[in-house]
């Protein structure tokens, strides 16, 4: 039996993720759950698993070395899957800080304790042992063109806090498999959605509020463009990535899904239409006159675009969900857990959205 460490696993496609493990594996996996429960770490999100015999939660912050090699110490760990991170770039804008702290020193602590306990007196280290370092295709920087894309090869550009801090604990993982031969793999994967997302993301945001008549915040013209793929068809090209992939080997995961933003808007709006029945009170809000351009995010990148060729040659995986059906299945998922939405947007959140779109 298989032992997982996840970090970040109460977060948003570390939950996703953990439940389609459960899905794919049930009883033949362990999982082992370390998470700081910063505001955007839930232990509801793993709620139906938390009482298997196969999973534990950890509360523990990746930036504690003592805390985390106490983890390897007392576990054999087989695997590592790495989403802890912070990782709004709204965020990252008005405080860097944390995300350096967190994305970069966090992830050596992970690097440096996983190496100390795989890593055998002659430098090699131990049989079947693998690190999967989960990142974003944020650190490409931004296409200008509508034609480009990017690839494995795509030079490192990042431009907001949030993507610097990525993209430098993408090269401490890349120094790692150079240096040491440490064995890690990375994947760059394109915006992801889905359920238990945080709502001062794009659709959550756009779905909670347009279902309370609030205004929906457009950046900018609203024509930026993101390619957007299914948390589920994230979790799937992580699993197969961390048992298919060469070693020390990047993989860029997404779908060709591209849209702009004011197309997402669009379609939430139209699908929120189509969903609600004619005698829910929410159907009168949900209105185009709630749309609101408003001043740009500061750096705000233009375009992203992954090129998914080399996770579909060297290892077949190809997203399974539509952007049509997962956008139906992501809001009826927000239809069904009123009280997740609730519990997430009460307290600090109003703060942060008071300040974000004052
Ligand atoms: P999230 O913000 O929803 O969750 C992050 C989780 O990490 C939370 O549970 C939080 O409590 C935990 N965490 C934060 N700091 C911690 C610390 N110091 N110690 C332990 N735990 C800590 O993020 P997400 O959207 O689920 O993203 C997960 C990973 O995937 C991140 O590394 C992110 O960069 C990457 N990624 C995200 C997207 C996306 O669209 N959301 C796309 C590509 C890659
Ligand atoms: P976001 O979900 O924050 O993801 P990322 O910045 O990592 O791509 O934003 C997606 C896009 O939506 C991005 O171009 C910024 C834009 N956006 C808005 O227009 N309004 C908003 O209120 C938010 C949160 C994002």
């Amino acid at each position: 039996m298989k032992t997982y460490l996840v970090t970040g696993g109460a977060g948003f496609i570390g939950s996703n993720y953990i439940h389609y493990m459960f899905r794919k594996y049930n009883n033949s996996i362990r999982i082992l759950n370390v998470d700081a429960l910063t505001y955007a770490g839930n232990p509801e999100n793993l709620k139906d698993v938390e009482n298997r015999e196969n999973y534990s939660f950890i509360h523990a912050d990746i930036r504690d070395k003592d805390a985390i090699s106490k983890i390897f110490r007392e576990n054999e760990i087989d695997r590592v899957v790495h989403f802890a991170a912070e990782s709004h770039v709204d965020r990252s804008i008005k405080n860097p800080e944390i995300f350096v702290e967190t994305n970069v020193l966090g992830t050596l602590v992970m690097l440096n304790c996983a190496k100390d306990a795989w890593e055998l007196p002659d430098g090699s280290f131990k049989e079947g042992k693998k690190f999967l370092h989960v990142s974003t295709d944020e650190v490409y920087g931004s296409l200008d063109n509508l034609t480009d894309y990017f690839y494995e090869t795509t030079p490192y550009d990042p431009h907001s806090p949030y993507s610097a801090s990525k993209a430098s604990s993408d090269f401490l993982v890349k120094a790692y498999i150079d240096t040491y031969h440490f064995p890690a793999n990375i994947t760059n994967c394109s915006n992801n959605y889905g359920p238990y997302q945080f709502p001062e993301k794009l659709i959550p945001l756009i779905i909670n509020n347009a279902l309370q008549g609030k205004e929906l915040p457009v950046y900018g013209d609203g024509k930026n463009v993101r390619d957007w793929l299914y948390v589920e068809d994230h979790a799937k090209g992580i699993d197969m990535v961390q048992e298919l992939g060469r070693p020390g080997e990047t993989y860029n995961i997404g779908g060709h899904n591209e849209k702009q933003n004011i197309e997402i808007i669009h379609i939430i709006l139209d699908t929120l239409r189509e969903m609600l029945s004619d005698d829910d009170p929410r159907k009168a809000l949900v209105s185009d006159d709630l749309i609101r351009f408003v001043t740009d995010r500061k750096g705000h990148d233009r375009r992203y675009a992954i090129a998914p060729d080399k996770i579909k040659a060297e290892i077949g995986w190809e997203p399974e969900t539509m952007f049509a059906e997962g956008i139906k299945k992501t809001i009826q998922w927000y239809f069904e857990h009123e009280d997740w939405m609730r519990n997430v947007t009460s307290g600090d959140y109003q703060k942060y959205y008071e300040e974000m779109y004052k």
